[in-house]
């Protein structure tokens, strides 16, 4: 994304922004989140993150990213390196280039599955298969194997990271907001079209054992016992996280490209509460409510308490839309086309920030920019279709998708308040609002967020198994800390798992798949560091002393 590009139009750019947001996430994760962590009892939880994190945090990322595209930075290394006079700033920055690529190749992965999903429903596969065996096959999973080549899934993933590079190269105008302007409206109109069924269904339909309103109810009534729960605190955030797509590098790039004195404000506001919008009213509308119809709100229950949403998105859904007769093929084809266009919108937005790095920091043209990123995608989501069985996919989505975005919010958070200042933080949020912003959020910022996100951190390493309460209780009884096996340290010990990297037999095991991605991931982000070292290294000498001034001057 060369230095001179800019947004098309305001509108084009909130929807940019909110389709970045609007993900996989809203329609699959948030539901099954909410479903296993008691339903209204996750949605307090889940709002004050929304209110004391999220919309701080945009805020935050926005402001970061117009700041740097001042000075021509349009990927987190070059922005973090204008916060402040430290040299070590630009590594932080690292992780908006080591994030955005890992977590595209999984992600487009799984968007691609969608748009296989769309064929299938079309010519009508799943009016005659099991879909359990039929999604096994499709990814590979035989028993006992950790490695796949399912050629089908190649296929579409292929065709997925095409797309999405030939719209990468076209640019921010041209490609990324041109297919964000009608994909998001048209996703959002398939939502609407398929909840509006949904929550229609009623018990003289064939099929229908409960009110689908039963599973919406089951949503949407707030349940106070859920702020008493640190684990659903835990969910909730690192939902609101993801969602919102904070911690990533891509907002902080997409608002590079607004002039110096654009409302960032606003932008930002708009495109988080319209992501909200998606998520709570339709995300909330379609999977769970017909679920429930079919197959009663206890079912619903205890098939999302043990995965993911993927299972009942992708299994479950396409058999009970076969009820809907010659609707059947229709709803499956704006089910999965909604979610790939949720996916699609969202994946955009993990290339611009690692073309950006190339071409302000190494003078790299756009296409080539975009064929780099691309290829770097390929040979990491090549990992997470092979070795999908052995659980590469599951370690890329924990470490990518979900730890490294709350370690760089952290630090986000933490440089923004302390190291850029909250003064001159403040100035920059506010400067060319076209909103007030309460001024309480300046509080906010400088205190709850870094503190919220501190404690979240420092909850998701240490997660125990079962309550916190029953932890702690052990921990004063002398009996040890119940490390849960999927908290961070539970995974980097192998709590609970038994075996080593070979079987007895000699052959490989899951336990070297797993590894083996931990230690990918981690040279992916050493070599991440390399290329921005490299790129200041030639930079003027003296570079960093003279910045150093410069911001000095400013601030005095
Ligand atoms: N924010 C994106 C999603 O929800 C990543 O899927």
């Amino acid at each position: 994304m060369a230095v001179q590009e800019r947004w098309a139009t305001r509108v084009g750019l909130v929807l940019a922004v909110a389709g970045n947001a609007v993900g996989l996430g809203n329609f699959l994760r948030f539901p099954a989140q909410a479903a296993q962590n008691g339903g209204g009892a996750f949605l307090i939880p889940y709002l004050v993150s929304f209110v004391l994190m999220g919309v701080p945090l945009l805020w935050v990322e926005w402001a970061i990213g117009r700041h740097g595209g001042k000075f021509g930075h349009h990927a987190a290394p070059g922005m973090f390196d204008r916060l402040g006079n430290k040299r070590w700033l630009k590594y932080i920055g690292v992780f908006g280039l080591f994030t955005n690529l890992t977590l595209a190749a999984y992600y487009c992965y799984l968007e691609s599955w969608t748009l296989a999903y769309v064929y299938h429903s079309v010519v009508g596969t799943f009016g005659t298969t099991d879909p359990k065996p039929f999604f096994d096959h499709y990814l590979g999973v035989t028993a006992g194997s950790i490695f796949a080549f399912p050629r089908e899934a190649f296929f579409w993933y292929s065709i997925t990271l095409a797309l999405n590079i030939f719209i990468l190269s076209r640019g921010l105008a041209r490609g990324v907001e041109l297919v964000c302007k009608y994909g998001l409206p048209s996703l959002m109109i398939f939502g609407v079209i398929l909840a509006i069924r949904g929550l229609t269904l009623t018990t003289d339909d064939p099929g229908v054992v409960e009110s689908p309103l039963a599973g919406l109810n089951f949503i949407w009534q707030p349940q106070v016992e859920g702020l008493l729960s640190p684990k659903t605190w835990l969910a909730a955030a690192g939902q609101v996280f993801f969602t919102l797509s904070l911690g990533m590098g891509s907002i902080h790039c997409y608002a590079a490209y607004v002039r110096e004195n654009d409302d960032i404000a606003l932008n930002a506001s708009a495109a988080g509460w319209t992501n909200e919008f998606v998520e709570v009213i339709i995300g909330s509308s379609i999977l769970i409510p017909i679920a429930t119809a079919y197959l009663g709100l206890d079912a619903v229950q205890s098939q999302t308490s043990g995965g993911s949403g993927f299972a009942m998105g992708f299994l479950t859904l396409p058999t009970l839309f076969n009820q809907w007769g010659w609707l059947a093929p229709v709803a499956g084809a704006l089910w999965f086309g909604l979610l790939f266009l949720a996916g699609l919108t969202s994946s955009l937005a993990m290339g611009p920030p690692v073309m950006a790095f190339l071409e302000d920091e190494f003078n790299w043209r756009r296409v080539p920019s975009a064929l780099t990123f691309g290829a770097g995608t390929f040979a990491l989501g090549f990992v997470c279709v092979w070795l999908y069985p052995g659980g590469s996919f599951d370690e890329f989505d924990f470490w990518t998708g979900t730890f490294s975005l709350v370690v760089f919010a952290l630090a986000e958070a933490f440089i923004f308040a302390y190291v850029f200042g909250m003064d001159r933080g403040w100035a920059e949020i506010t400067r060319g609002a076209d909103m007030n912003v309460p001024r309480v959020f300046r509080f906010v910022i400088k205190y709850v967020t870094p503190a919220f996100i501190l404690i979240i951190f420092i909850g998701s390493l240490i997660q125990p198994e079962g309550k916190w309460i029953n932890a702690f209780h052990s921990l004063s009884a002398g009996r040890g800390w119940p490390l849960s096996g999927g908290s961070v340290l539970g995974k980097v010990l192998h709590v609970g798992e038994q075996g080593g990297w070979f079987d007895e037999t000699g052959a490989p095991t899951r336990r070297l798949v797993i590894d083996g991605t931990r230690v990918l991931l981690s040279l992916v982000f050493i070599g991440c560091s390399f290329l921005v070292w490299k790129a200041w290294r030639k930079k003027a000498p003296g570079a960093d002393a003279a910045r150093g001034a410069e911001s000095f001057i400013r601030r005095g």
